[in-house]
């Protein structure tokens, strides 16, 4: 199994050797690899057995250097950049030629993103290479909120994990490319749409139902726990009844509706908490020897939005 620790100089040296590492980030953890380093880029596709044509966001240290990997800036994007870096935000921009077609699948853009998590920016200010890495999980399973959801799943596979506890957002960045027409949302998360109209107005919001040649690997069908998920108030199956299931909620549980098991991701019913808890519940029931997980639908605002879509996917599955 993989090393778990706070070593940011080890990590930056297997980095720049050419290693793969687990990054926490305010996000969910990363496995990071140095983004100019095809052959090391090409190991983080590996250990996560993820298709090449599903391309991976390059982490970088400040706006300036995240910025000096784009061809081309729209007004937008720097004002963007400007409030909410770093932070839970994604920006696809056209790349420069040194951005290898390894990290973007052979796109002309590359998704751009400044982390918030001290360790993760003490990291890159060490290695001194901007970092591509994918969510921290094997492809299509839940995004990994702490270490040791990495090491339960990847521990074999990657060279160190740098420890940087559970994750503050718990949501991945919020993805926004920008076409003929304006802005554009191609993936809820992390940061609220509502966030965003605040400082650049409205934008258009373009969530793949299937592949989506923008955000190619939105696939409909992502997020799965190991239980089948169904969303309240979908009639429950016959089987579920007789064998149990498990309820995952916001602040309570439905009348008469009797789970085996339950977890509510807010008493207080706040959405960034719920945002923050859901995926190590997720992976939690899904441990669990129950018929499936029925799953509440949060209200549609704020990071609500991004926690229905994540339990859609894996409703979808
Ligand atoms: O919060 C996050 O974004 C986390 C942390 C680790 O930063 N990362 C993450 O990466 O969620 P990943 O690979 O699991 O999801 C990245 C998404 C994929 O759906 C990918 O298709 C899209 O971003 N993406 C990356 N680069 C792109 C590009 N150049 N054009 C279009 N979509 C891109
Ligand atoms: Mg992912």
């Amino acid at each position: 199994m993989a090393e778990i620790g706070v070593d940011v100089g080890k990590a930056a040296q297997i980095l720049t050797d050419g290693g793969i590492v687990g990054i926490p980030t305010e996000t969910v953890y990363g496995l990071a690899a140095n983004a100019l380093n095809p052959v090391a880029v090409l190991k983080v596709f590996k250990a996560k057995a993820r298709p090449h044509f599903d391309p991976l966001i390059v982490h970088c240290r400040d706006q300036n250097e995240a910025f000096s990997h784009a061809l081309f800036i729209p007004d937008l994007a720097k004002k963007l950049a400007a409030h909410f870096w770093p932070g839970p935000l994604t920006l696809l921009l056209p790349k420069q030629s040194h951005i290898p077609d390894e990290v973007t699948s052979g796109l002309e853009s590359v998704g751009l993103r400044v982390p918030a998590h001290l360790l993760t920016q003490e990291l890159l200010a060490t290695a001194k290479i901007p970092l591509a890495a994918p969510s921290a999980n094997p492809f299509q399973y839940v995004s990994p909120t702490t270490a040791q959801h990495v090491q339960d799943q990847l521990g074999r596979k990657v060279d160190y994990i740098l420890d940087g506890g559970a994750c503050g957002v718990g949501l991945e960045s919020t993805i926004v490319g920008f076409d003929r027409l304006g802005p554009v949302i191609y993936r809820l998360g992390g940061l609220s749409q509502c966030d965003i109209e605040a400082v650049i107005g409205p934008v258009r919001v373009s969530l793949n139902q299937s592949s989506n040649p923008v955000a190619p690997g939105q696939l409909k069908n992502h997020y799965a726990p190991n239980l089948p998920v169904i969303i309240y108030p979908t009639p429950i199956p016959e089987p579920w009844l007789k064998n149990g299931f498990a309820y995952l909620g916001f602040d309570s549980v439905p009348q008469n509706l009797n789970p085996k098991e339950v977890i509510l991701l807010s008493e207080r019913g706040l959405l960034d908490e719920a945002a923050r808890n859901l995926f190590s519940a997720m992976r939690k029931l899904g441990g669990l020897r129950l018929s499936g997980i029925v799953a509440a639908q949060f209200p549609d605002t704020g990071l609500g939005a991004a926690i229905n879509d994540r339990l859609q996917r894996a409703a979808a599955v």
